[in-house]
């Protein structure tokens, strides 16, 4: 009798082939996992060199910052601004007292956003805009601003400036000619910044600054322009024009009160900063947005000092050098 015992052979070939299936079915199995997985794992790498790069990046950024190279390529966008307005030499401002929300003409009080005491006193507004475009239109050496900031809350984010601006187009009194030369100023929040800040927005259009100036406000408010304002920057006065507009049934004694109490306060805080000073709070409160003014001392360096300048007494005036000093 043959009994004939199969033995289990070892056969290396077929053992090759039962690994390689195993690892196949190993692949096929959970395919979706490892493809997965692999693209977790590049995309951690990356990640990590991106990473490590970027930093290095920062790093040499921040010492190239502090040695001052190369600053023209990290400084504050100065690469990114348009082509400079030329050939103008006066600045016109208009002085900016409320906002115009929308509609016609300006003429209806309900399109507008006012103060109590400023009732009865649109049609002013309108004018001081007629006034501002006829100055400029009349030179064609200057630059019309609008100046006045986002005041109200109410209003949301439209500052005065804009909607005069608006209120000037939809009363059709822009030429091609005067377009380009017309922009806002949306930071001021007194008559001092109204000044000020419309220079430094002068300058950063023109990369030069006014070599006379034309400011339209209330007729009486010129003593604060002239007493306090233009002293308070050393600006020439025989380079100064003021524009007065009132309302043509004049101002009643109420508001010649106020204003006299407010020149008062000027007179012992000459750039309305003042800590707990009166002109600082109205500035807060004219500023729901938080909008920040600090970049015109960025953008016009020789105004730096300047704009950061807050006597501690209130009325020492400043010293120091401005780009109109020679002429004086
Ligand atoms: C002003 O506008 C309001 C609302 O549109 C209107 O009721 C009123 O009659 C207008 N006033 C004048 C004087 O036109």
């Amino acid at each position: 009798m043959v009994v004939s015992i199969r033995l289990p052979q070892y056969n290396e070939s077929s053992t090759r082939r039962t690994r390689r299936s195993t690892l196949w079915r190993l692949w096929t199995r959970y395919k979706k996992g490892w493809i997965i997985g692999v693209v977790l794992f590049v995309e951690l790498v990356r990640f990590l060199l991106v990473f490590s790069r970027d930093d290095d990046a920062r790093g040499q950024w921040a010492d190239k910052y502090v040695e001052g190279e190369e600053s023209e390529n990290l400084g504050w966008g100065e690469e990114n601004l348009g082509r400079e307005v030329r050939g103008v030499k006066r600045l016109v401002i208009v002085t900016c007292h409320a906002i115009w929300v929308g509609g016609i003409d300006g003429k209806n009080e309900t399109e507008w956003m006012i103060e109590d005491f400023q009732t009865g006193e649109v049609d002013i507004y309108v004018r001081h805009i007629k006034a501002g475009v006829e100055a400029a239109s009349e030179d064609a050496e200057s630059l019309l601003v609008f100046s006045g900031g986002e005041t109200k809350s109410a209003a949301g984010p439209l500052s005065e400036a804009e909607s005069y601006y608006r209120l000037a187009h939809a009363l059709h009194l822009f030429t091609p000619a005067l377009l380009p030369r017309t922009t806002t100023e949306i930071h001021a929040r007194d008559s001092y910044q109204n000044l000020v800040f419309s220079i430094a927005r002068f300058h950063e259009l023109t990369n030069t600054y006014p070599s006379s100036i034309t400011l339209i406000s209330h007729a009486f408010k010129e003593p604060r322009f002239l007493r306090n304002h233009l002293r308070a920057i050393s600006y020439p006065e025989d380079k100064f024009q003021f524009i007065g507009i009132d309302p043509e049934e004049g101002v009643g004694d109420a508001v010649l009160k106020g204003e006299a109490r407010t020149r008062q306060v000027w007179d012992g805080d000459l750039y309305g900063c003042k800590s707990e000073g009166e002109l600082r709070r109205k500035r807060q409160g004219r500023n729901p947005g938080r909008r920040w003014d600090g970049g015109y001392g960025v953008s016009c360096p020789e105004l730096g000092e300047l704009l950061a300048y807050c006597p501690s007494d209130g009325v020492s005036e400043f010293g120091g050098e401005l780009p109109w000093s020679e002429s004086v």
